[in-house]
């Protein structure tokens, strides 16, 4: 089968109003990515090296999105939606390249799965002309039913065209179909909209092969994988769906989730072995964890890099940029941003550092920042291996801490430090005996004069 060539069709010019949104509603997410690219994605698994989106309802905003998550797609507009087959047909150039397999997909069935996807191209390969991709919902209303006589399809029929005793039928279109390349266009060009809705339905094209003696199947997918989004409910439901699969597949690749539904990943999230995820943790796009490290509660980590054996959190957040090297530390109600924590660095609490490199084994203090912006352009700290940042400390960019400098706690550093020097950068402190004694020996008289004369205390 694999010299067998594929094209995808995924259709997606619906409106989606129910979504009541002012996005398209394949552009809408799960896991960090439109559901569209989703869909994508998995055709592009199942060997689809062609691919057309048909795209109507928002064209531009779908045009602009597809450049990222489909490059290779060519979009086709379909400008009036007059039904399914009528949207395949917008492709009609794509088809007729001539594919060995046409699979038509819809953008808002993101859970589809290679497996099924290639089931469906399978029977192609044995020789039939169109597969349907079938599914048994718990609740059937809604969708077209499939019928079938001695293993084989006869129909479709849409719930509005069904008889009393079809709309029993639990087996249901999920929408997909494998279809020959040969017959593709012939057969979708033969539908009429003779219907209920008067609509081109894709689905007629089993009774028309049918027809014309070609051999027609259908196959069976899992509820889940055929889940079609209509509004936010569902995609809350597809999300959980996504997230449980991938959870399953984490722990079973040697990652600790000590609560897995506490847990979420993205689409790209990249978690290596022996890595301990504790409860209630957030891995937004873009996270690469080598292995090994140990990811404490509440941490929220996007577009970070995390080398082995790291300690991240409680409470950390790690945005876009942050590249932590072996071992390095960082700890609760830290913030990192496109900086290097060179190997076993350490970061520990309540601490900013962004446009900067701490050295290796350097140790930040609690409550260090790195003054990065002055409103208007961006600078960046450098911090030299085994430097010490005291607690309390501003390192106010562009600057250099040299290797093994030494900040006192509560410096403000507006110059370079060079190695090995010690720097302070605070007023020096006053010390005066009995002072205090004396200070608060008047502050209590002029509070019991002011009582006395009837004057509130506040
Ligand atoms: C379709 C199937 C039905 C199946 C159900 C599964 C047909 C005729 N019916 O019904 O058997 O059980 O899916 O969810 O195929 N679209 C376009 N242009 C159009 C019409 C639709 O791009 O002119 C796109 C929609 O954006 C959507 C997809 O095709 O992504 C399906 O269309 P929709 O109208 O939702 O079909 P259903 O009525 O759900
Ligand atoms: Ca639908």
């Amino acid at each position: 089968m694999s010299q067998r060539t594929c094209l995808s069709v995924i259709l997606a010019a619906g409106e989606g109003t129910r979504m009541k949104s002012a996005l398209p509603k394949v552009l809408h997410h799960i896991a960090g990515l439109p559901m569209v690219a989703h869909v994508v994605k998995a055709a592009e698994a199942a060997g689809a090296s062609g691919q057309a989106l048909v795209i109507g309802h928002g064209a531009d905003e779908m045009r602009k999105a597809a450049t990222k998550f489909a490059p290779k797609a060519e979009t086709f507009v379909q400008e009036k939606r007059l039904g399914t087959a009528h949207a395949v047909l917008a492709a009609r150039e794509a088809i007729s390249k001539g594919y060995d397999d046409v699979l038509v997909m819809f953008g808002d069935t993101p859970l589809i799965d290679a497996d099924a996807l290639m089931a469906a191209r399978f029977r192609l390969a044995e020789g039939a002309a169109v597969v349907v991709i079938g599914f048994r919902p718990p609740n059937s209303t809604g969708y077209g039913r499939l019928i079938e006589k001695g293993g084989k399809l006869t129909a479709i029929r849409e719930e509005k065209d069904c008889s009393a005793e079809e709309r029993k039928i639990g087996f249901c279109n999920a929408g997909m179909m494998a279809v020959a390349g040969a017959h593709a266009l012939k057969l979708l060009d033969a539908v009429g909209n003779k219907n209920a809705k008067g609509e081109y339905y894709l689905t007629d094209i089993v009774e028309i092969a049918r027809a014309q003696g070609l051999d027609v199947v259908a196959t069976e997918a899992s509820f889940e994988s055929a889940l079609g989004i209509n509004n936010r409910i569902d995609l809350a439901q597809a999300e959980a769906i996504w997230q449980a699969r991938r959870r399953h597949e984490a722990m079973l690749s040697g990652v600790t989730l000590i609560a897995p539904e506490t847990v979420y990943f993205s689409y790209d999230t990249e978690i290596g072995a022996d890595t301990i995820v504790e409860p209630n943790v957030w891995f937004g796009p873009g996270v690469k964890i080598a292995g090994g490290a140990k990811i404490h509660a509440f941490s929220h980590i996007e577009g970070a890099a995390i080398a082995s054996n790291c300690d991240v959190g409680p409470f950390a957040r790690l945005r876009p940029g942050a590249d932590l090297r072996n071992k390095a530390k960082v700890g609760n109600f830290c913030e990192v941003k496109q900086a290097v924590i060179e190997d076993g660095a350490k970061v520990n609490h309540l601490t900013y550092i962004g446009d900067a490199r701490v050295g290796a084994g350097a140790n930040i203090g609690a409550g260090t920042i790195t003054c990065n912006y002055d409103g208007y352009s961006k600078f960046f700290t450098d911090i030299g291996e085994g430097a010490f940042i005291g607690s309390n400390s501003s390192l106010v960019a562009p600057i250099t801490i040299g290797n093994r400098g030494y900040i006192a706690s509560g410096s403000v550093i507006t110059e370079s430090v060079p190695d090995d020097a010690l720097a302070f950068g605070r007023a020096r402190q006053k010390t005066i005996p009995g002072k205090g004694k004396e200070l608060r020996e008047r502050l209590a008289s002029a509070a019991a004069a002011k009582k006395k004369a009837g004057g509130a205390d506040h």
